[in-house]
C-alpha cells in the first residue's frame, strides 16, 4: 500500500460536501457494534496470529465501526448526502463499483483481515480531524508489520488485495480508530488499468 496526495479538486470537492453533512448529522445513536477487544488487540500482532491460524475468508470478525452502506441512517439529510456521494464518485471514477463507508467512533477498530474474498486493485480515503489513526498492514513477503499514520484530514492509500491462491500477495490488515473518530471510504476495483486512471486521476 502507499499513500498518494489528493489533489484533485473536484474529488476534495465531493469528498467535503458529504464530509459536512456526515459532521453536521447526530451520530451518536448510530448502532455501532459492541466492541469486545481493544484497539491494540485489534490492531496487534497475537491477534494477527488468531486470524491467520483460522483459515479467515477475508472479512473481518472484529469490527468497532459501522458501514453507512449497509446502515440507513435516520437522517433522512444524510441519506440523501449519501446517495449523492455515491452519484458523484460514481460519476467521477466512471466505476460502477460503489465503495464501503466505513465510520469508526472514537476507540473504533477493524481487525486483521485479508480481503481475499474481495480481491483487487483498492484505493482507500480516509478522513479524521486530525490524523491520529492508522492503517497497518503486514508485508506479504517479509512479514513485518507497517503502520500508516493518518494525516490531518483526508489521506488516500492505493494497493492491491491477493487472492488465496497469491501467497506471496495476501494482504492482511487493520484499522484503527483509538483517538478520535474516523471515516473510510473504500474502493476495490477489479480491473488494474480503471485503477491506475483513478490513481492519476487522484493525484491531478
Ligand atoms: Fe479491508
Amino acid at each position: 500500500m502507499k499513500t498518494i496526495d489528493i489533489n484533485n479538486q473536484h474529488l476534495k470537492n465531493i469528498l467535503n460536501v458529504f464530509l459536512t453533512t456526515l459532521l453536521d448529522t447526530d451520530r451518536s445513536t448510530f448502532p455501532y457494534p459492541k466492541s469486545d477487544i481493544t484497539c491494540d488487540y485489534a490492531c496487534g500482532e497475537e491477534y494477527l496470529k488468531v486470524m491467520q491460524n483460522k483459515k479467515a475468508d477475508g472479512f473481518p470478525e472484529k469490527t468497532h465501526g459501522i458501514d453507512l452502506m449497509r446502515f440507513s441512517p435516520p437522517s433522512q439529510l444524510l441519506r440523501d448526502a449519501l446517495k449523492i456521494l455515491d452519484k458523484n464518485l460514481i460519476t467521477w471514477s466512471g466505476s460502477r463499483n460503489n465503495a464501503v463507508k466505513m465510520l469508526y467512533p472514537k476507540g473504533g477498530y477493524m481487525g486483521w483481515h485479508h480481503n481475499a474474498n474481495a480481491s483487487g486493485y483498492n484505493i482507500l480515503l480516509s478522513w479524521s480531524e486530525k490524523g491520529l489513526g492508522y492503517f497497518r498492514y503486514q508485508d506479504p513477503v517479509t512479514k513485518e508489520l507497517i503502520t500508516m499514520h493518518d494525516s490531518p484530514g483526508w489521506t488516500c492509500k492505493v494497493g492491491y488485495y491477493g487472492k488465496l491462491t497469491e501467497s506471496d500477495r495476501l494482504y492482511w490488515h487493520c484499522a484503527n480508530a483509538e483517538h478520535e473518530e474516523r471515516f473510510t471510504l473504500g474502493y476495490v476495483i477489479p480491473h488494474e488499468g480503471l485503477w491506475s486512471n483513478m490513481c492519476e486521476d487522484i493525484q491531478l
